[in-house]
């Protein structure tokens, strides 16, 4: 079975054009953003990954009573398209946003389920309150990165 007949339809986003700006990818995730379940942090996360057809996942993040089993915007975003079928080889870009003065990066654990699944020269946009955006690679936020199969 080809990944596109795994696919199923449950993004919030199509886009036919796969050359998305970054700033278009970033408004996703301040979109998103506002779906957040954040009511024990007041922390609001969104992210939104562009996959090499032109869709747009978007994720949140989503807390819980047990600290524990919340799931940060990113994972979520990537779980969804994992789940819908993609795989290793379809992520073109993340964008993340929050609302924070400086940017605000990846947490650890995410950026081990990016490695996990992303080239290391994808592309990672952070933002931060005054909206600038800031262009990172994978392999910027992650030298070193544990890995144990090949790309
Ligand atoms: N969080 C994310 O969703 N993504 C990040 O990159 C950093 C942290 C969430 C987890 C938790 O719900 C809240 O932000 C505070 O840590």
């Amino acid at each position: 079975m080809t990944t596109k007949e795994k696919k199923t339809d449950n993004t919030q986003e199509y886009s036919l054009n796969v050359n998305v700006s970054p700033e278009i990818l970033m408004q996703k995730a301040r979109e998103a953003k506002a779906r957040a379940y954040a009511p024990y942090s007041h922390f609001p996360v969104g992210a939104a990954l562009l996959m090499k057809d032109g869709k747009i996942y978007s994720g949140v993040n989503i807390e819980n009573a047990s600290f524990g089993a919340t799931n940060c915007a990113e994972r979520s975003a990537m779980f969804t398209a994992i789940s819908d079928g993609y795989q290793k080889g379809d992520f073109k870009a993340i964008a993340i946003a929050g609302d924070t003065e400086s940017f605000l990066p990846p947490c650890n654990i995410c950026r081990q389920v990016l490695v996990e699944f992303c080239s290391p020269k994808m592309p990672v946009y952070l933002t931060k309150e005054d909206e600038s955006i800031k262009k990172l690679l994978l392999e910027d936020l992650s030298p070193y990165a544990f890995v144990t199969l090949d790309m």
